[in-house]
């Protein structure tokens, strides 16, 4: 969603400056043309050929300097970009701003742009929570600046609290959910993620191999797409997308409960979860000890399908599941399609190369009730999720 947007990212002085510097690694490989523009101050921390090499574009930092004006002037930026970003935004910038003072490129610069802004202030606990600093930022989210609030945590002038710049995946995440086409506002979509854990004994359980990532990453796009999502995850590794409910669970039982809880709300459900089919007949309340005997047996039980149940039950909503297969690949999926009454079903051969668990990149196909397969390139996560929710988009008459 960043591809071949213009981003002017403003860096004022403060120690988190080195935060910015990978900001905009992240910004420029998502696919944005970034052109920075630094403060004098900002230059006393890191230089501006840090961060012009990794731009690939020459860095501002003069309101009067003949030379960068010739190349590209600060009205000229202010007019080009689609978004302008301020990591970190110091309590100085945040006050210029409110009281309408452009007395450096900046400053100029920010007033001068019709692009949505976003700050991201970060400096010590005890100025943020200053209640002068307080009023201009609330002047400024009067004016309509979007503003991120800090993290809390250890600081860099010694004191604990809230101050910290928020790690830059995460200013990202804002910056693309500004950036991106609300098309699936007034959707609740239902996203269920991860693996399911069942328990043996205490010590032990049954799992698989899901990461979440694609499941994730269905939830991250919806939500900045303008739907409410909630992400119904068994146990993974990763941090939950911005803005999106998450109902933690570890069996597949637990994920089914949360999944009838939610459903009157969803439009949508996308059933993205690796749920264990079964569990063990009789979970022991103490570590089973090893035996003399060399086989060991267990009895398992089948869990409930829940992609069945909804299926069964869909009231108009759209259902998607999806297939993880080894072998016959299309002809598994179309019978899952059908037998669970779903309207797509995304399936994937998890032997490929780059498809399936705990990698980046996917490659699936789209089946649709009427016989229609989509073929898919190899992808990042993100941009299958992307052509997911798009089909889901025009199936919901957006
Ligand atoms: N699914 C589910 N509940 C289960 C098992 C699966 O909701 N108890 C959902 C998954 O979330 C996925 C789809 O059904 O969207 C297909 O899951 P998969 O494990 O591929 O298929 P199964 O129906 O379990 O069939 P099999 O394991 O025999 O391939």
């Amino acid at each position: 969603m960043l591809k071949n947007k213009t981003i002017i990212l403003g860096v004022c002085g403060g120690i988190a400056v080195y935060k910015s510097v990978e900001l905009l690694r992240l910004l420029v490989k998502a696919g944005a043309s970034v052109h920075v523009i630094m403060t004098q101050s900002a230059c006393q921390f890191v230089t501006p050929l840090t961060f012009q090499t990794l731009s690939g574009h020459p860095v501002h930092t003069e309101l009067f300097n003949l030379l960068q004006e010739m190349e590209i002037g600060h009205i000229t930026l202010a007019d080009r970009a689609d978004l302008f970003i301020v990591a970190p935004a110091t309590a100085n910038l945040v006050g210029k701003l409110a009281g309408g003072i452009a007395d450096d490129l900046l400053t100029t610069t920010l007033m001068a742009t019709k692009a949505p802004v976003l700050l991201v202030p970060a400096m010590n606990v005890n100025m943020y929570d200053n209640r002068i600093y307080q009023r201009n930022e609330g002047i400024l989210r009067e004016a309509g600046y979007h503003i991120l609030e800090p993290d809390c945590g250890y600081l860099a002038c010694g004191w604990e609290g809230k101050g910290k710049m928020p790690a830059p995946a995460t200013i990202v995440e804002h910056a693309t959910a500004l950036l991106a086409e609300k098309d699936l506002v007034g959707e609740t979509i239902l996203v269920t993620a991860g693996p399911t854990r069942e328990a043996i004994d205490p010590v032990r359980y049954i799992s698989n191999h899901s990461s979440g990532k694609m499941g994730y990453a269905i939830a991250r796009a919806a939500q900045q797409r303008g739907a409410r999502v909630i992400l119904i995850s068994g146990p993974v590794a990763i941090p939950v997308p911005v803005g999106v409910k998450l109902v933690s669970v570890v069996t597949a039982e637990e994920m089914r409960q949360a999944v009838l809880a939610y459903l009157d709300v969803a439009t949508v459900v996308i059933k993205a979860a690796a749920v264990a089919d079964y569990r063990a007949a009789e979970v022991s309340g103490t570590k089973i000890k090893k035996g003399s005997d060399d086989l060991m047996t267990l009895s398992l039980i089948k869990n409930a399908d829940i992609l069945a149940e909804i299926g069964a039950h869909k009231e108009g909503r759209v259902v998607v599941g999806f297939a993880a297969e080894t072998t016959d690949l299309l002809e598994n999926a179309r019978k899952k399609l059908l037998s669970k009454n779903l309207d797509m079903i995304v399936a994937n051969d998890i032997t490929e190369a780059g498809a399936g668990f705990d990698v980046e990149t996917n490659r699936v196909r789209f089946l649709l009730p009427d016989g229609e397969v989509e073929n898919l390139p190899l992808l990042d996560k993100s941009e299958v999720a992307q052509r997911l929710l798009d089909r889901i988009a025009r199936m919901r008459g957006h």
